[in-house]
């Protein structure tokens, strides 16, 4: 960090800190916004810059020469948004700490309302898009899907009493900040999570605002945020007593699980043939649905173990090839596990008096799944996604 501004000669009432990654374009139109909207609060701007290569903090410092309520940090370590946010608000000298991004897609003109809610006792203000007079703006459907996903996880898991908990716009007392600080683990995109998650005494209040189309420069947000989005709230929900990709491969299996239910379920209805090898009188015949859920299952599973669960050690290219091979022979390890286990409950007519044939065949076959799923983690992330020792 380099230049921190002149100080001014009383401390603001508000700072606003705005972490940026390659924002030059936006900037500047940022600083005139806030100023505009802020009119009549004393304030200042925290702009918190993970070494930009565009140079937006030389931009930034530009600013900061004729305007004093501008100050800038130049990081070059530990860099991510939630560490320079953290960072940003260490530094900052306001009665009241505000976080907004930089790419002009929160609206600055909601900041009043969120102040009025601190100085009225509130300990947390957040900028929603899911509250009154709040919207998403022009969001993709899918966009929009994984949004509502994270935040159906967040609230049911962890209770936070917030409309859009992973809202990255909202302002929070210094004395709020300063209790809950310590404990935060400055990782990824959910630095409000962190706050209200891990701190439940917190008073929280919500302000709408609409949530605008980005125009210049493009989103940090992709996969491995999402990933480290659930990472995170595993984490605040369960301390570090579970392994948390285990957790992920679990999630995985349910939706492995339900492919295969729904694959087994239709095709059963469909009244695909069995199937015989020829190989095994105790393998023989094979039901057809079941042999078709698995294959189908099977690649589905692979495509999201390796994009999502083990996204650290994922397979890229022509190794794709070989990797999915090992992965189709673990799985057909598991999946004679999953047949004995299947062909087992049948025999003795498990659940069949409770739940009559053709259901009692749709537990029978989820209990072998679950079996299966089991004996395919430790294969999978023992021999196939070999973890690094963390
Ligand atoms: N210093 C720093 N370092 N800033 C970063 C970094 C980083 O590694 N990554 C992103 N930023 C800055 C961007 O420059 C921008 O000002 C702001 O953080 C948000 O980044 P975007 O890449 O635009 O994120 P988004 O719009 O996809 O995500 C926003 O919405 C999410 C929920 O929908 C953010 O507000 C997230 O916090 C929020 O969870
Ligand atoms: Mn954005």
């Amino acid at each position: 960090m380099d230049d921190l501004g002149d100080a001014p000669a009383t401390t603001p009432l508000l700072s606003v800190v705005t972490p940026t990654f390659n924002e030059s374009e936006n900037l500047p139109i940022l600083v005139e916004e806030l100023h505009a909207a802020l009119d009549g609060i004393d304030h200042e701007i925290v702009v918190a810059d993970d070494d930009s290569p565009d140079g937006t903090w030389r931009v930034a410092e530009e600013i900061a020469r004729t305007d004093p309520s501008v100050r800038v940090m130049r990081r070059f370590h530990d860099k991510g948004l939630s560490a320079a946010v953290l960072d940003g608000m260490s530094i900052a000298r306001g009665e009241y700490l505000a976080v907004i991004d930089a790419d002009l897609q929160h609206d600055p003109t909601a900041l009043p309302a969120m102040l009025d809610e601190l100085r009225s006792g509130a300990d947390v203000c957040v900028g929603s898009r899911a509250t009154e007079g709040g919207g998403y703006g022009d969001w993709s459907a899918s966009r929009r899907f994984v949004s509502w996903v994270a935040t159906l996880i967040a609230r049911v898991l962890l209770r936070v009493p917030v409309s859009d908990p992973m809202s990255g716009f909202f302002m929070i007392s210094e004395s709020a900040y300063a209790r809950a600080a310590p404990s935060i683990n400055p990782r990824g995109f959910k630095i409000l999570l962190e706050f209200i998650g891990r701190n439940r005494d917190l008073r929280v209040a919500e302000v709408g605002y609409t949530f605008r189309t980005r125009t210049h420069g493009e989103t940090k947000l992709n996969g491995s945020v999402i990933r480290s989005y659930l990472l995170g709230v595993a984490e605040l929900r369960l301390g570090r007593q579970v392994d948390p990709v285990f957790l992920l491969y679990v999630l995985v299996g349910l939706v492995g699980l339900g492919v295969n239910s729904l694959v087994f379920t239709v095709a059963e209805a469909a009244g695909v043939p069995t199937i015989t090898t020829g190989l095994n009188d105790a393998i023989d015949p094979i039901e057809g649905s079941f042999a078709l859920s698995v294959m189908v299952s099977i690649l589905v599973l692979f495509v999201l173990n390796n994009e999502f669960t083990f996204w650290e050690e994922r397979y890229r290219g022509w190794k794709l090839a070989p990797a999915f091979g090992v992965f189709f022979l673990m799985s057909l390890i598991g999946t004679l596990v999953h047949v004995a286990v299947f062909k087992y409950l049948q025999s003795i007519g498990f659940l069949l008096s409770v739940l009559g044939a053709d259901w009692s065949r749709v537990a029978q076959n989820l209990i072998g799944a679950v079996v299966a799923l089991i004996v395919n983690w430790y294969l999978n992330s023992t021999y196939l996604w070999r973890r690094r020792q963390r």
